[in-house]
């Protein structure tokens, strides 16, 4: 199905009572207002039937490259993410374009079918072939008409413990990469890692680039590299295009040194990356009881005013064996694991997988408002309460007044 709408109509909105028509002109938004009852379907319109209309998911971090590998060459047995790296290094010398972009492909359209219409992937570039970084490039080209595609520039095996992992990154950069990224818990030492972060600002910063580290994904509450990152990102006045993903670290910290932090996070406006479902699987596993979520404190962080989305991670990789692209799945653990089960907090949810995903990928252009881009889906449900206790797939997709996916209720 691909057709173009002159109009939504019998849609509810997010924070406003009753139903409404939202027309499109030249695939943007140009007016909403207010229905005084059910209408009737034309020929150009779709018909929300009182299902709530949102814009459309956001997967602002995910691994397309390793995506679809679970159990090649050999299972994770242990569930930690280090075994999931060595895992991987080997799978990753197996690599071809064509294997990259089959599977990336296969994997966007799983999520295309989900509602999801920005996705930000993570590419590792410790790989002197850079095999997977142009396989990727040509991805992001293929699936425009259908997913805005960020890339980021991973240094999966770090970029000071890495052979000539900064000259890896400066060519990713060149070669056309959108964000920086890092992983500085995992470089060798801890000194490795603070020069890696101040490196990659300088590297993002010089090439206007946007940042998104895995930062501190670990259960060690002695990592702490989310501070060298917040204050590089506030000596730069940069925090609104950095990212921080992960932060489990946070979860492990104790309150004084959080009470101390929170005042830099809050001065530096960093955006935040929660990737729930991965991270109650690979965190915890060096606890006996009581054993850690794994998760940052993501009721703080929105509490404190700071934005934070969640993200799937991985699907089907050497990491998580599991996934299947609906945002609402990853929604609920994440709810769960955060204790966020609150109705005040179940009423805000969908921030968590819509505007706040497009903070962290600094979207310009994003959300149901007048002359902005025609993009949103149609979910199952009156209000988010409803959306999340359905859990269904989405309704439709529309992209610039484009009709992309419609299924029945
Ligand atoms: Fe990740």
């Amino acid at each position: 199905m691909n057709h173009s709408l002159s109009t939504i109509i019998n849609a509810r909105l997010q924070g406003r009572e009753g139903l409404y028509r939202i027309s499109i002109a030249n695939g943007r938004f140009s007016d909403i207002s207010a229905q005084t009852g059910f209408d009737k379907a034309g020929e150009s319109d779709l018909d929300a039937a009182g299902n709530l209309v949102a814009p459309p998911f956001v997967e602002p971090h995910i691994h397309l490259d390793a995506a679809m590998t679970a159990g090649e060459p050999r299972w994770n047995k242990s569930g930690t993410l280090f075994e999931g790296i060595e895992c991987w290094a080997e799978r990753k010398a197996m690599l071809t374009r064509e294997d990259v972009i089959e599977r990336a492909e296969r994997t966007l359209k799983l999520f295309a079918g989900q509602g999801i219409q920005y996705v930000r992937t993570h590419v590792d570039v410790t790989d002197p072939q850079l095999t997977a970084l142009q396989a990727m490039l040509e991805v992001r080209e293929r699936v425009a008409s259908t997913i805005d595609l960020q890339i980021v520039a991973f240094p999966q095996e770090g970029i000071w413990s890495f052979r000539n992992g900064k000259e890896l990154m400066e060519e990713s950069v060149r070669m056309g990469a959108d964000v920086v990224g890092g992983i500085p818990h995992f470089e060798f030492t801890r000194d490795y890692g603070v020069e890696s972060v101040r490196w990659l600002m300088e590297l993002a910063h010089k090439n206007d680039r946007l940042v998104d580290v895995h930062c501190d994904e670990i259960d060690d509450p002695e990592s702490r590299f989310l501070e060298v990152l917040a204050a590089e990102a506030l000596r730069l006045d940069y925090g609104s295009r950095v990212t921080a993903s992960h932060t489990c670290a946070m979860g492990s910290y104790n309150d004084a040194y959080c009470s101390r932090l929170f005042r830099l996070l809050k001065k530096s406006g960093l955006r935040f990356l929660s990737m729930p479902t991965e991270s109650l699987h690979l965190q915890g596993r060096f606890d006996g009881y009581p054993k850690r979520r794994g998760l940052t404190r993501v009721p703080e962080l929105l509490d404190a005013g700071l934005k934070v989305a969640f993200g799937q991670d991985s699907i089907r990789d050497p990491w998580y064996p599991l996934g299947n692209g609906n945002m609402l799945r990853t929604l609920d653990v994440g709810l769960h694991g955060c204790h966020m089960l609150g109705m005040s907090w179940i009423e805000r949810s969908l921030e968590l997988v819509t505007d706040n995903g497009a903070a962290a990928m600094d979207l310009r252009e994003y959300g149901i408002a007048e002359g902005m881009p025609a993009r949103c889906m149609v979910l199952q449900g009156q209000n988010p309460y409803e959306v999340l206790l359905g859990q269904q797939p989405v309704l439709a997709s529309v992209r610039d007044g484009r009709v992309l996916i419609s299924r029945q209720g």
